[in-house]
């Protein structure tokens, strides 16, 4: 697709899926496996986008890229409960991965909590339930002992946890393992100006533990693309920040948008790229509430950036937040 290339027309043909099952990415030994890119939906909101987010859905859905994440306290229930209208118009198989927000006392409101994710969505059975932070008044072994319920009851398909440090992580799954269980699935902020992941231990216990990084925020939200067919950064894309951060944001930008001009692709596309490429483990979520932009980002799969191109982007990534770059 070309630069600026968003396709506004109401599609009618069936598509053939971007992602085929043998590029689907594991959630840890969960037995559960998602295409390589998911989206995130903290901006669907049900009564006000509906329309626009029922069309991406139904490319998403038609695209094979059937991995959706949600959370209970988006928009206040409203990103469920649209996510679950959605679900209701379509008989082929969706992984929904939902978050229990752990700041209640009691482990009374955890089931609660989890009855309110299932009624919006209207499921009997969540694919993946996260714990969406690590701060909680409940300590990480009682949190994950009502995982573990939740899993028996039939009620949760696979546990993960989210914005867990390296050590919550080990913590986390040595619990669940009491149980049987494995952890599943690790989501945080990653990205090309933001690869805390990289040298905060958050990936190597993810590869260690076999336990999957779910990469949100993977845009910076609009810090990283989009650009215009001429090639220009576009106001959110460009540099923020001041002095160096700014300068290194910028040499970024350029380095990403000439990849992009190079290969025909867009600055979404080869930052998502770039995340698929760099560790087996990772899983992009993108937010999206638009078909055009779901179209878009699912023109990150399908190919790969070289050896070269890898190598240029992360250089030029690594300058600015203290990653060391990487060896592919
Ligand atoms: N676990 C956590 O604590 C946590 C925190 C934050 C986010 N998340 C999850 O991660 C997901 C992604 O993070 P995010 O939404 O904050 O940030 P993001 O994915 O970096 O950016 C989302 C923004 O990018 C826009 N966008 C998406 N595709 C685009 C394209 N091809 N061209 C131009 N703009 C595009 C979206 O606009 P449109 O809506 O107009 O498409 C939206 O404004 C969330 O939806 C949520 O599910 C989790």
């Amino acid at each position: 697709m070309l630069l600026n290339e968003r396709p506004e027309a109401r599609r009618t043909e069936r598509l053939e899926p971007v992602a085929q099952e043998n590029q689907y990415r594991p959630l840890g030994a969960s037995g559960i496996s998602v295409p390589p890119l998911g989206t995130g939906t903290n901006r669907w909101r049900q009564g006000r986008n509906d329309e626009s987010v029922s069309h991406a859905f139904r490319y998403l859905v038609d695209a094979g890229l059937n991995f959706f994440d949600t959370a209970e306290v988006y928009s206040f229930g409203k990103s469920e409960l649209l996510l679950g209208a959605c679900l209701k118009k379509e008989s082929r198989p969706v992984v929904v991965a939902t978050k229990f927000a752990p700041y209640r006392l009691l482990r009374s409101q955890f089931t609660r909590a989890l009855d309110g994710s299932l009624s919006r969505l209207g499921r009997q059975t969540v694919d993946l339930y996260y714990v969406h932070f690590p701060y909680s008044p409940l300590n990480i072994g009682t949190t994950m002992d009502l995982m573990a319920q939740a899993v028996a009851a039939g009620r949760v398909r696979a546990v993960g946890v989210s914005n867990y440090s390296a050590k919550q992580m080990r913590e986390a799954a040595a619990r669940l393992e009491r149980h049987g269980i494995p952890l599943a699935a690790n989501q945080v902020r990653y990205n090309l100006l933001h690869r805390q992941p990289e040298w905060d231990g958050v990936l190597d216990a993810c590869r260690e533990l076999n336990v999957a990084l779910v990469a949100y925020r993977p845009f910076e939200r609009g810090r990283i693309g989009p650009v215009t067919i001429a090639g220009e950064a576009s106001g959110s894309a460009s540099a923020s920040g001041k002095g160096k951060a700014a300068s290194r944001e910028k040499a970024l930008q350029e380095t990403l948008l000439t990849t992009a001009r190079q290969r025909g692709k867009t600055v979404n596309q080869v930052a998502l790229n770039w995340l698929l490429r760099r560790d087996e483990h990772v899983i992009p979520i993108p937010g999206t509430t638009k078909e055009s932009h779901a179209m878009e980002n699912a023109g990150a799969l399908g190919w790969q950036l070289s050896d070269d191109e890898f190598a240029a982007i992360d250089q030029a990534s690594a300058l600015g937040n203290g990653a060391k770059g990487s060896r592919g």
